[in-house]
Order: structure tokens, then C-alpha cells, then sequence
């Protein structure tokens, strides 16, 4: 496994993943899965279609159904697995999804603000002012050039593509998370709007966070440069290497990971 470069010496990763093994449905999708993240680097997670890289997502957030059956998931050394989903965003877990939730009836700012301050009130910090807030949002949506009259509308409802990406960075943007797990955030973004994204991820990073870049393309990683990159492939990291893996993949494909993996397993 490649170690990052960025590793302070005796500093705790920013995230552990030691032989995860998790079923869903009785299937088993990740099996023996180990990742390390250093505190201030980003990795890019790359892989075949159905390999595990939402499944990855999914139980970190602990989303009902998954269900770790070997392993440790460990953020700074605690074990988030044994933690309820609203306490490991607390912890500073964030997960931009590759499909995020439409949430008809609750308009964007509040669920901005019900999010920041629930957050706020788990670390012992007081809710924010109505006009501070306002600010916040306004300022970050600025940024990541979000109409704010789309901070009225329901989250999510009838937003495209590419504008539920973007409002993905926008909430990432505001909790200040320590650990940041993008899903397949490109996706759906035309050129203008990778760069305007890519450049909102890029503002977050800093010494203190760590980021997962989950992505099919490699040209996500021109914007968006990564420390490591990883090859998951049938539920397990297969490779790792520096940013020029991206390149390699780009170039060759899976097939020969998953012949690695098809003569592993016969
Ligand atoms: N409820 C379920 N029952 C059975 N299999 C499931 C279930 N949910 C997910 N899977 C399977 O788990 C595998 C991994 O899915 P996952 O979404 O993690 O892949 P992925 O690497 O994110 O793929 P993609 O690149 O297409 O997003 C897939 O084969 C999928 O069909
Ligand atoms: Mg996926």
C-alpha cells in the first residue's frame, strides 16, 4: 500500500479502513478492504462499474442496510462504525452522494441551516444568527455561482444534474467536515461546472481534511490533483500509486484487474 506523502510523523490517519468485509442483502460487496488517508491528502478511488466504491460510501455514512460483518472503519483513531449517522457527521464526516435526495417541502436554506446547527449543537458550539447565517450561505453560494433563488426551492426538487452537484459542495462547504467522501461528483457537470466545482473542492482543502475523490474520469484529476489513487476492483483496493495511475487507467482499462482478481479468486 502506498503511504501518502504527506504523513506527519506518529499522527493518527484521518481515516483507517482495515479489512472491511460488508454485505448488503446477504451479498457480500466489500470483502477485506483497506484504505489509509492521511490528514491533508486526497485520494482518488477509480474502479470498474458494481466494484463497491458507493458501497464504500454507504457504510461509512451507515446507511441502513449495510452492514459491516468484518473490520474496522476508524476517523482519527475512533470507530465510526459503532456511531449513529448523525454522530459521525458530527465527528466531521461528510458524503456528497453520486445520487443525491430530492427533499420535496423542505427548502434548501432550512435544510442548510437545520443541518449547520444540528452540527453546531453536537460540538457544543451555539446556533448561528439569522443574519450570520445568511451571509455564510450567501457568500459560499457566490462562490460555487448558485443562484440564491434556488435556496428556496425543496432540496434537490427539480434541480438538474449538475445544480444538485453543485449544491452537494455548497453544504460540504458550510459543515467544514474533516473527512470529505465524494461520489461521483462529476458526473452530470458540463465543462464550466466542473471547473466551478472542482475549484469549491479544492478551497477545502488544508492540512486538517482529507478527501475521497470516487470518480470514473481522469480528467476530474487534472482539476482536482490527488495525492493517491486507488483501484478498487470486486469489493477490494487491487492498486495504488500516484496520480499517474489515472493516466494509466485512462489508457488501459479494468481488464486486467479484474483477471488479477479472476485468478485470485479460481
Ligand atoms: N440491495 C442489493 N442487493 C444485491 N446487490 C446489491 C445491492 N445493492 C448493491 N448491490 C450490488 O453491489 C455491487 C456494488 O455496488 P456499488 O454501487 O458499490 O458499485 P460502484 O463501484 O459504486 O459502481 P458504479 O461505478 O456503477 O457507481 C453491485 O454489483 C450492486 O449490484
Ligand atoms: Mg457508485
Amino acid at each position: 500500500m502506498i503511504e501518502g506523502r504527506l504523513r506527519r510523523n506518529n499522527e493518527v490517519p484521518m481515516l483507517e479502513v482495515k479489512n472491511l468485509h460488508v454485505t448488503v442483502d446477504g451479498k457480500q460487496i466489500l470483502n477485506g478492504l483497506d484504505l489509509t488517508v492521511n490528514k491533508g491528502e486526497v485520494h482518488a478511488i477509480m474502479g470498474p462499474n458494481g466494484s463497491g466504491k458507493s458501497t464504500l460510501s454507504y457504510v461509512m455514512a451507515g446507511k441502513p442496510g449495510y452492514e459491516a460483518t468484518q473490520g474496522q472503519i476508524l476517523l482519527e483513531g475512533e470507530d465510526l462504525l459503532t456511531m449513529e449517522p448523525d454522530e459521525r457527521a458530527a465527528k466531521g464526516l461528510f458524503l456528497a452522494f453520486q445520487y443525491p435526495l430530492e427533499i420535496p417541502g423542505v427548502a434548501t436554506m432550512t435544510f442548510l441551516r437545520t443541518a449547520l446547527n444540528a452540527q453546531r449543537k453536537k460540538r457544543g458550539q451555539d446556533e448561528l444568527s439569522t443574519p450570520a447565517f445568511l451571509k455564510m450561505v450567501r457568500d459560499a453560494a457566490a462562490k460555487l455561482e448558485i443562484d440564491p433563488e434556488m435556496l428556496r426551492r425543496g432540496v434537490n426538487v427539480g434541480f438538474s444534474g449538475g445544480e444538485k452537484k453543485r449544491n452537494e459542495v455548497l453544504q460540504m462547504a458550510l459543515l467544514e467536515p474533516r473527512l470529505c467522501v465524494l461520489d461521483e461528483t462529476d458526473s452530470g457537470l458540463d465543462i464550466d461546472a466542473l471547473k466551478i466545482v472542482s475549484d469549491g473542492v479544492n478551497r477545502l482543502r488544508s492540512p486538517d481534511r482529507a478527501m475521497i475523490v470516487i470518480t470514473h474520469y481522469q480528467r476530474l484529476l487534472e482539476h482536482i490533483v490527488p495525492d493517491v489513487v486507488h483501484v478498487l476492483s470486486r469489493g477490494r483496493i487491487v492498486r495504488s500509486g500516484g496520480k499517474d495511475l489515472a493516466l494509466e487507467l485512462e489508457a488501459r482499462g479494468y481488464a486486467e484487474y479484474q483477471q488479477e482478481e479472476a485468478a485470485l479468486v479460481s
